[in-house]
């Protein structure tokens, strides 16, 4: 029998959205926030570039806003681009206030430019700003008496009562894998906030963690949320390229100071894209990239930073540095090789400004939420931003609800009756392959309509797979994780498909011009089949 739990709020994710959102709650209720790795396994301990906000006194909020609506190419709601602008210092402060040191410069904040911003805006710690901030929020949440912070915990699905037959609609909780004893547990709260992070690991190369699986917004849509414009997938222009290095980022902020793109030949090229050349909005340098890779039929492009000075480059980029020394490359004297790669999950579940979804005790925050203030393309760092804006005006929200009586039923216990092991494991790493695959090959940076409908396809088939297997064997974290991948492809695609144009991140070859009207892609529930929610014992 499955062990049952009960706290007031539950919030599954412990990124920088999710552990701010717990210290602004946490004097007024008992958190718990559950984790599926430790600290490390969000993006959010990974960031580097930093956090945009206006704190200089040549910059102003009409031009953060501005250089927001422009990336975004006509999707932003301009309300919440506002609200979050406006929000942005005082996030800034909240942060320095517990414990976050911003690089400065002659007393005042160092500030770094990133593609698409008019002005020097960027906050950073060096090149690792997620860390330090993680770092910070996970020492002041593990300080708190009213958070229990829980790693190595899987959610699985959301428990919405009218799918249990109790009416009115209500989120009640989550059944959880805990990956230690291999058990479900079911976890029983009055509120229960998603900030499970991005979707990227559906492609074959990505800059993110392991955990950006999409699950959030796979456990949103099963429960019944609406999800919006999740074809606007942005793919970061510089990742590292080489054999032995994984997913490893190198930071916008260099070419923020100076660093430029080069073709093998060592020629520029990014200046026959775009009047902003290597700061161009993200979408257009990844695509230039894609475009000289396959026209010259290149591995990657090369990022080249070593005209500026040593001591320069060494103290603004250490980490990088570092990282890339391990492979052989000094980035004070060579140029860094590079590729485009999966990084960012613009859509996601669909919130109003305080993070509620459709269902009623269900909040979403940071990358797994559209809240629409990315639009059809993020501008760089944004999110972060994001995350921390978006924690504060859900806990307010909730905040203001926790007084009002609330009578939830005990939640029936995971059933695992009727399923075995699995003797074929095999399957599922293989499914892994190929959806990541085929996603990157048909749904990367530039579509067709005839790449969408194979990977509908494919889709279609691995549901089935998955189906199965979920219905019959044991979970485990592989087939969780693959189950909410395959969702979001399948609303990737879809949402792809009903796009007849290119706008922002979403580029197809069939419809390369703009629509005069631009449109959010909403992505209803019951408008595809889902698969099976929950296994309770009813
Ligand atoms: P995350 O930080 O991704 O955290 C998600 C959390 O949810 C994790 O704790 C994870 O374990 C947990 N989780 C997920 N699924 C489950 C589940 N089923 N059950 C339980 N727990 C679960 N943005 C910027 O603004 N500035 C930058 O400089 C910047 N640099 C970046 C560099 C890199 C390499 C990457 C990958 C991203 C960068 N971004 C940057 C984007 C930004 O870091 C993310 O969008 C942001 O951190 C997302 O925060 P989050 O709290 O929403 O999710
Ligand atoms: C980077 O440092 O290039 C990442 C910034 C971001 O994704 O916002």
């Amino acid at each position: 029998m499955s062990q049952r739990f009960s706290t007031d709020i539950l919030i599954i994710g412990g990124g920088a959205a999710g552990l701010t959102c717990a210290l602004q709650l946490a004097a007024h209720a008992r958190i718990t926030v559950l984790c599926k790795g430790d600290i490390t396994s969000g993006s959010s301990h990974w960031a580097q570039g930093g956090i945009a906000a206006v704190t200089a006194s040549e910059d102003s909020f009409a031009d953060h806003v501005r250089d927001t609506l422009e990336a975004g190419a006509g999707l932003c709601d301009e309300n919440i681009v506002n609200l979050t602008v406006e929000n942005a210092p005082a996030a800034i402060a909240r942060l320095s206030e517990w414990g976050v040191s911003f690089d400065q410069e002659d007393n005042e904040y160092h500030l770094t430019r990133e593609g698409g911003h008019s002005q020097r805006r960027v906050l950073h710690v060096a090149d690792a700003t997620g860390r330090a901030v993680t770092q910070t929020l996970t020492t002041r949440v593990l300080d708190h008496p009213n958070i229990e912070l829980i790693n190595d915990r899987l959610a699985i699905d959301l428990i919405n009562l009218s799918k249990l037959g109790r009416f009115p609609s209500r989120c009640a909780g989550a059944y959880v894998l805990n990956r230690t004893t291999g058990h479900v547990e079911v976890f029983q709260a009055k509120f229960v906030v998603l900030a499970t992070g991005g979707a990227s690991k559906v492609y074959l190369y990505t800059s993110n963690p392991d955990s950006s699986t999409g699950d959030g917004i796979a456990m949103a849509w099963r429960a019944g949320c609406r999800v919006a414009n999740m074809e606007f997938n942005q793919f970061h222009p510089t990742c590292l390229y080489h054999p032995h290095a994984g997913s490893y980022l190198v930071s916008e902020a260099l070419r923020g100071e100076g660093g430029v793109l080069k073709l093998p030949n060592g020629q520029r090229f990014l200046d026959s894209f775009h009047e902003q050349a290597e700061l161009a909005p993200r979408d257009v340098v990844a695509r230039a990239i894609d475009y000289e890779m396959k026209r010259i039929g290149a591995d990657c492009v090369y990022l080249d930073i070593s005209h500026r000075p040593q001591e320069f480059i060494l103290s603004h980029f250490p980490n990088i540095a570092k990282h890339c020394a391990t492979f052989g490359i000094d980035i004070t004297q060579e140029a860094i090789p590079v590729v485009p790669a999966a990084h960012y999950t613009c859509g996601g579940v669909l919130v109003d400004r305080h993070g509620r979804t459709d269902l009623p005790g269900l909040y979403a925050i940071g990358e797994v939420s559209y809240t629409g203030l990315h639009g059809a393309n993020r501008l760089a760092s944004n999110s972060l931003l994001e995350c921390l804006v978006f924690a504060g005006t859900a806990a307010d929200k909730i905040r203001s609800q926790l007084d009002r009586p609330l009578d939830l039923p005990n939640l029936p216990h995971w059933d695992e009756s009727q399923v075995t092991d699995s003797d074929e494991s095999v399957v599922i790493a293989h499914n892994w392959d190929e959806l990541r695959r085929f996603m990157w090959d048909y749904v990367g940076i530039v579509r067709t309509n005839k790449r969408l409908a194979r990977a509908v396809h494919r889709i279609d088939l691995l549901k089935q797979e998955i189906q199965e297997y979920y219905a019959h064997y044991r979970i485990t974290d592989d087939l969780i994780e693959l189950r909410n991948l395959v969702n979001v492809a399948e609303l990737i695609v879809r949402s792809a498909l009903k796009r007849k144009e290119s706008r922002g991140l979403h580029y197809n070859l069939d419809y390369p011009e703009l629509l005069p009207q631009a449109q959010d892609t909403i992505m209803f529930p019951g408008s595809i089949d889902q698969l099976d929610m929950l296994k309770p014992s009813g």
